[in-house]
């Protein structure tokens, strides 16, 4: 094992900077360094922790985190089971703590962590908190779109809440195993609803409330659940949104296909909507409102196997079809709980609010799972986050008293457009840890967030991961080293990243290629839902022995690592994660629309935007009616993130002679580098990149 360490290219880096005092330089001479020098390279500028953070921080130094990482990397069943022993087990896993084949050579890709441990996530998030005491704390404080309309949880009331949903589903023949869609907006209800669900061992599949009806639909028929629980409108920012509508008309079209739904569960939202107003199928539909409160407040747990499923979430891949990628409950219990903990340095007495949606894995993670496993109080948000102003998160945080705020570059890059003004307006005092996710954060943002939100004392946890990966996997652990502004610096314990090139073969040192891991975690998701082959394509098989994230990276000279974006057919729209074959095949199902290729373009706020080269069916025109209704179709059949921002006319797509379309040129001419299309000569017909470029300002 130590020779894991000695050939560990980042240990090795990573030690001969662990030399550093911890908390060394103070925070004047960061300043000095961040504040509006151009310096030579991004990956020489140290942001120090102050030395006040680091004493207080559960990982005060280089060097313990170190030795906290080669333990977790020597002895991983012994390292995780101390993790997990912190929990409530009704009986504890078998003698081997985990099991794994991540190579496609040697057979079935297969991992396992803590089987034949009985367990139950629900109970360890609410009842195990509440036996310990802390049943009065805040678990939730909820903020609703207006200002000024909000509410709170304790964590015995919240059980007593969960308890009652978890009953009626019990009522109405949901079963452990079996499949339950949440589609709701961020209203205390949609914890809720996961938290219930997975007390009776059913697996929920939120679906995030801006998809369209067909992607509903889609994902419905997909997994086949028993219930669908949603609520007939929601308020985001100045408009109504009405989501029984679009449920309705993916309940419609699931029937069509021979997937009839029995119950829909629905909560009133009456600050948007009154019942009266909703349109209502009897005998299929059921207000919330009407049935749950009468339930008992308390629930027996179904206790299950630590590899039973827990939920389903689906994502985009470079196909059409999205993916159901499935998570079990004891290895992804024990993860998120401890990533919480360490990357935000989670004390009892923060309150911690993560600005994602539920309907993403940040907000299964780290909105409701990871922070509740700690007994923290968390904030859940129903708004938009500049509504009525830009100033509204700050609002919130001093409301609050936030002390951990985590969101996405985004965000931060649009408040940073609105000036400083919006920020500095609130105190902020409370805030100490900030975090960053969805994508890479750019160097500029990231001082903007450290200088102005955070007053240059607050680290920032840039956290890199995935939906398939369940928690964070690059993430500094704040006040243990000192950050490089868009780096996620260093693996956390348990990860083994690997940067390997075309060929599949590990590249040491500082280096760039693509990104892979190759071991095992307790938090990997297991398989895609029915299709445990696409699972071994998609993930397994491009560099056999690893799994394969589908992100390019960079280790620069001291070790960190540096995301850089998706190598594949996916790209990044303000955090949110779109297959262009997705859009391709919604804008060919337009009547008009012959062929369309899509990629990602530099997106000042969105971090990339979605172009779309659109070729039209024969004699039909261009028009701005058209570019509108194509735009609708995507709306429609995936959801307004998914809108293009650029439609560019294009009398023909640039085709090799075998009729794959050069998306390497595409993507040029969608950047306007047009004096570096590089070699166009092996073109079908090279003729249609001047016709290209002659439309770029269509
Ligand atoms: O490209 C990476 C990017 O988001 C992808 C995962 O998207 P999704 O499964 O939707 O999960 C988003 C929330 C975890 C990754 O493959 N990504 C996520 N976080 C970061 C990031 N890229 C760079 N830095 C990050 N911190």
């Amino acid at each position: 094992s130590t020779t894991t360490l000695k050939t560990s290219d980042h240990l090795r880096h990573v030690e001969s900077m662990s030399t550093l005092p911890s908390g060394a330089g103070p925070i004047s001479r960061l300043n000095a360094v961040i504040l509006g020098e151009s310096l030579a390279s991004e990956e020489d500028h140290l942001v120090f922790p102050s030395e006040a953070f680091s004493m207080q921080a559960h990982v005060p130094s280089p060097q313990k985190y170190l030795e906290t990482y080669a333990r977790s990397i020597e002895d991983p069943a012994g390292f995780w089971s101390e993790m997990a022993s912190g929990f409530f087990w009704k009986e504890r896993w078998g003698p081997q703590v985990y099991a794994e084949n991540l190579d496609i050579r040697k057979g079935k890709i297969n991992i396992e962590w803590f089987k034949g441990g009985i367990t139950n996530l629900c109970y360890n998030c609410l009842d195990r908190i509440i036996e310990s005491g802390d049943g009065d704390k805040i678990a939730i404080f909820w903020e609703g779109n207006e200002p000024g309309f909000d509410g709170t949880l304790t964590y015995k009331q919240l059980l007593a809440r969960v308890c009652q949903l978890a009953n009626w589903l019990k009522d109405v023949g949901v079963r452990k195993g079996d499949a339950v869609v949440i589609y709701l907006p961020m209203l205390m209800e949609l914890p809720i609803s996961m938290l219930a669900c997975s007390r009776i061992g059913a697996v929920h599949s939120v679906v995030f409330a801006g998809f369209s009806a067909e992607s509903l639909a889609q994902r419905i028929m997909d997994c086949k659940p028993k219930v669908v629980i949603t609520c007939n409108a929601v308020r985001r920012g100045s408009k109504i949104i009405y989501l029984k509508d679009i449920v309705d008309a993916a309940l419609a079209e699931s029937a069509r296909n021979g997937n009839p739904l029995d119950v829909c569960l629905t909560y009133e939202n009456e600050s948007a909507m009154k019942r009266e107003s909703t349109k209502w199928q009897e005998g299929r539909d059921i207000w919330w409102q009407d049935v749950v409160p009468k339930h008992p407040t308390t629930c027996a747990v179904e206790w299950v196997d630590a590899e039973d499923p827990l939920f389903l979430l689906y994502t985009s891949g470079s196909t059409g079809k999205p993916k159901g990628v499935l998570h079990t409950t004891g290895g992804y219990m024990v993860y998120t709980a401890t990533t919480f903990k360490y990357a935000f340095d989670y004390k009892p007495s923060d309150v911690y609010w993560c600005t994602a949606d539920c309907g993403w894995i940040t907000g299964h993670s780290y909105v409701t799972y990871g922070p509740l496993l700690n007994g923290a109080t968390a904030v859940v948000f129903e708004g938009a986050p500049n509504y009525p102003d830009a100033g509204r998160c700050w609002d919130i945080v001093d409301k609050f008293k936030v002390s951990i705020f985590y969101t996405a570059p985004t965000l931060v890059r649009s408040l940073m457009r609105e000036g400083d003004q919006y920020v500095t307006r609130y105190s902020r005092k409370s805030l100490r840890v900030l975090g960053s996710v969805g994508e890479p954060i750019n160097p500029s943002a990231w001082r903007w967030y450290f200088n102005v939100v955070g007053e240059s004392r607050c680290p920032i946890s840039d956290t890199w991961w995935q939906t398939e990966t369940g928690g964070f996997m690059i993430t500094p652990l704040p006040g243990a080293w000192p950050q490089k502004p868009g780096s996620a610096t260093f693996p956390f314990f348990g990860v083994q990243p690997v940067i390997v090139d075309e060929k599949g073969a590990e590249i040491e040192g500082e280096c760039s290629g693509y990104l892979c891991v190759k071991s095992s975690w307790p938090s990997a998701f297991r398989t895609l839902y029915g299709d445990h082959e696409r699972y071994e394509a998609t993930y397994f098989s491009a560099f056999p022995g690893y799994y394969f994230t589908g992100d390019g990276c960079t280790r620069d000279k001291d070790g960190y690592y540096w995301l850089t974006g998706r190598v594949d057919d996916v790209i990044n729209v303000s955090g949110h994660r779109i297959g262009t074959a997705e859009v391709e095949s919604a804008l060919v199902s337009h009547p008009q629309c012959a062929e369309a290729a899509v990629v990602g373009v530099e997106h000042e706020v969105k971090g990339q935007g979605i172009y779309a080269f659109v070729t039209l069916v024969e004699s039909v025109l261009y028009s701005e009616d058209l570019r509108r209704s194509l735009i609708l179709t995507v709306r429609n059949q995936i959801g307004a993130f998914a809108a293009p921002d650029k439609i560019h006319w294009a009398p023909g797509l640039p085709k090799t002679r075998s009729g794959k379309i050069m998306r390497r040129i595409l993507r040029k001419i969608a950047s306007r580098q047009l004096d570096e299309l590089g070699d166009t000569s092996t073109l079908a017909d090279p003729s249609v990149v001047d016709e290209l470029i002659k439309l770029v300002d269509c």
